[in-house]
Formats: structure tokens, sequence, C-alpha cells
């Protein structure tokens, strides 16, 4: 192969990345001796318990009952779409698409976010419309975009299932087949999707392998130097706010839309970066396909946008092995896959 001019000064970019990385090796910070604080402890670990509502605690029964529903393409319109064709367990519940793809496979304006941890999160939805779980999963089922079905002809449509009227009078007793039934169960299945143990938590833990060298430097910069955890806060890397990040979108005002404040055009849900490696492209309208894409927005203080940028976002001056760093940790908070068993749906 002849080499170009490019060619030779890609070679020696590696070269001196190369030697970088050598002279990196013997700088100050070994990380081998990076070793979570009682402060990182605390902060991090699982909470005990999952948050509840006391008019939804969750049984066996609404969880089994919600799972059914969560999976049952008949409460679409076309019986042809589930929650979990949008949130797929199989791909960190969420759909690898840059935007949603809803019903007669028209392209929705956003993102399907994970529905991982939402019993952490306050308010649902990249722009904070929904209150509760509960009123969330109603939501899609009517939405003429997503699985088009009208509550009015799914109640009797599920009151046919001989089966399901059993599950329901088991989940919620004396209710009968209703509408609220139908988000209260699936909330308390969603309830249940929480994120399991990933290498940073073993690493917290105490099992300093847990966790590369890399992600270790990764997690320092992350709370340090790169200060993402201004907005990524806590055991669910979520301060459950919302914030414009600059990424440029015209079409969508994001939480604006729900408040009518100006910070606000353009900020968006900060979400959980739990099993993040999981559940590409990246942000509100997919625009980021990588995690070093993502790192690299940072990194440059955001792009310009018609909103309000947040005073936390500024160039970080990271080097190309911080960025990489970054990027490590991140993907250390990849968890076990949940051991969860499908439902068979009952046939009518
Ligand atoms: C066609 C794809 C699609 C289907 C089907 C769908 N969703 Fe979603 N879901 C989305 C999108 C897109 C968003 C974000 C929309 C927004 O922010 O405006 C979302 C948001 C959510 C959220 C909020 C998560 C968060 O972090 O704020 C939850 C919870 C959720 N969906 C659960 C469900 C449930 C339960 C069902 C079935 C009843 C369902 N979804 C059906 C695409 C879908
Ligand atoms: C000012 C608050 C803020 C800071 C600081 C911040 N983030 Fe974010 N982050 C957000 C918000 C808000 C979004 C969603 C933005 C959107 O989609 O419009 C987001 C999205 C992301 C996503 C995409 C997640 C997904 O599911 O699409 C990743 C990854 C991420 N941030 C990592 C980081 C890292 C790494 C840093 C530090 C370099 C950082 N964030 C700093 C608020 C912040």
């Amino acid at each position: 192969m002849k080499m170009g001019p490019f060619a030779v000064k890609k070679l020696t970019t590696q070269i001196a990345v190369a030697v970088m990385g050598a002279s990196m090796a013997f700088g100050v910070i070994a990380a081998g001796t990076l070793k979570p604080s009682e402060e990182d402890i605390t902060k991090y670990l699982r909470p005990a318990a999952v948050p509840q509502p006391a008019d939804n605690m969750m049984t066996p029964e609404r969880i089994e009952l919600g799972k059914f529903l969560f999976f049952d393409p008949r409460l679409s319109g076309s019986n042809f779409i589930s929650c979990a064709t949008c949130h797929n367990p199989s791909m960190g519940w969420s759909d690898g698409q840059p935007t949603a793809i809803g019903h007669g496979m028209g392209q929705l304006a956003r993102s399907s976010p994970t529905i991982l941890n939402t019993a952490y999160q306050s308010l649902m939805m990249w722009d904070g419309r929904f209150r509760s779980l509960e009123e969330q999963a109603l939501g899609p089922i009517e939405d003429g975009g997503e699985m088009a079905q009208p509550m009015h002809e799914l109640i009797p449509e599920i009151k046919a299932i001989p089966k399901y009227v059993q599950m329901f009078e088991a989940a919620y007793p004396g209710e009968g087949v209703s509408k609220e039934g139908i988000g209260k169960a699936i909330a308390s299945f969603e309830r249940s999707i929480v994120a399991t143990d990933s290498g940073f938590d073993r690493w917290l833990k105490g099992v300093d392998t847990a966790m590369s060298d890399p992600a270790k430097r990764g997690f320092e910069i992350f709370k340090g130097k790169a200060n993402c955890v201004a907005c990524h806060s806590g055991f669910n890397f979520s301060d459950n706010g919302f914030h414009n990040i600059g990424l440029p979108d015209s079409k969508d005002d994001g939480r604006y839309r729900v408040k009518k404040v100006a910070v606000l055009k353009g900020a968006f849900k900060t979400p959980t970066l739990r099993d993040v490696a999981l559940t590409a492209p990246y942000m509100h309208n997919g625009q980021y396909s990588t995690l070093a894409d993502v790192v690299a927005h940072y990194n440059r203080g955001g792009d310009k946008n018609p909103g309000h940028l947040s005073p936390n976002m500024k160039p970080l001056n990271l080097s190309k092995a911080e960025q990489q760093d970054l990027v490590e940790f991140l993907k250390a908070l990849t968890g076990d896959p949940l051991a969860l068993t499908f439902p068979q749906l009952p046939v009518n």
C-alpha cells in the first residue's frame, strides 16, 4: 500500500498518542489506588427500597398483570404494537432508533427512553409532562401516533379474555377491568425494572477489580473536571431536573411546552446513565450514535441552539485520553441482564 500524506500524518498522530499514553501511565494518578470514598458509597449505592405510591403498592399479582399488558400488542389499535416494541428489554428497554416508530410506521419526534429505574424518577417524559408512571402508562395507548387504541374499545377487548379478567381480580380485587387498573398494573411492572449491579456497583462494594483503571479514572473526571454530577447525580445518575445542554433542535422546545418559563426553552429531562451503553442512539432526538460523540459534545460545551444554555455547560478541555476514560466509566454502568421470564399471553 502506498502511503499518501494523510496516512503519514495519521501514523505520526498515532505515535504521538502512544507516547502520551506511555507517559500518562507514569503520571500522578495510578488508577489502581483509586478507591471509592465513604461519600461515593452513600451517594451511589442503590437505595434499599423502590419508592412506590401508597395507593398502588407492588404485589406479585400486580407486577405479573402489568408485565402481561406491557408485552401485549393487543393494547394497540393495530394489535401489532406493544409497549415492548419501543421499550424492548433486549435493547436496554429502548428501541435502537434515533426517534421512535409508532402507529402506521409513522416516525415520532422523540426517542424512546429506557424504562429502567423509572421508579426513581419524579416526572416522566423528556419534557416531564406526566407526574407518575400510572398516569404515563395510559398516554401511549390512546395516543394516535403511538398505539392508537381508544380506551372504550380496549376495555371490552380485555374483558373478553377470561384469563385477564381473573388476573385483574387477583391484582385489584373488586375493581373489574378498568382504565385505572391498566395504568396501575403497568406502573407496578415498571417499578420492578430496576438496574442490577454493574461493575461500578461491585467496585463501590469493595471489589477493586470490578472496574478497569480507565473507568476508575473516568469516574474521577465525571465528578471532577467534567462536572457531569452537576446534573447526573445520585444512584440513578439524574437530578430529575431539566436542562438545556446545547442541542440544536428548532422543532422541540422541551420542558418549555409544559412550563412557559424562558430558561426552560430547549431544556430536557436529565436521563439516567444506568445501562446507557445499551441504549444508543442518544438524546431526546437521537442525534448521537456513540458515547464518544456524547462526550465530545460536552467537551466542546455543547452547540448553539435557540434556547438558554445551562450555566453548567462550558468547554471542558479534556484530552483525548480523558474523554476515553469517561466513556469507559459510562460503559461500567451496565448492569447484569435482568432475570426476567417472558409472559405467555392468553389467547382470546
Ligand atoms: C411507538 C413507540 C412507543 C410505544 C409503543 C410506547 N412508548 Fe413509551 N415512550 C416512547 C417515547 C418516544 C417516549 C418519550 C416521549 C416524550 O418525551 O414525549 C416514551 C416515554 C415513556 C416513559 C417515560 C420514561 C422517562 O424516562 O421519562 C415511560 C415510563 C414509557 N414510555 C412507558 C411506556 C408504556 C408503559 C407503554 C405501553 C403502554 C409505552 N411506553 C409505549 C415511545 C413509545
Ligand atoms: C447541565 C446538566 C448536564 C450536565 C452538566 C451533563 N449532562 Fe448529560 N444530559 C443532560 C440532559 C438534560 C440530557 C438530555 C438532553 C436532551 O436529550 O436534550 C443529557 C444526556 C446525556 C446522555 C445521553 C443519555 C441518553 O439516554 O440519551 C449521556 C450519555 C450523558 N448525558 C452523559 C453526560 C456526561 C458524561 C457528562 C459530563 C461530561 C454530562 N452528561 C453532563 C444533562 C447534563
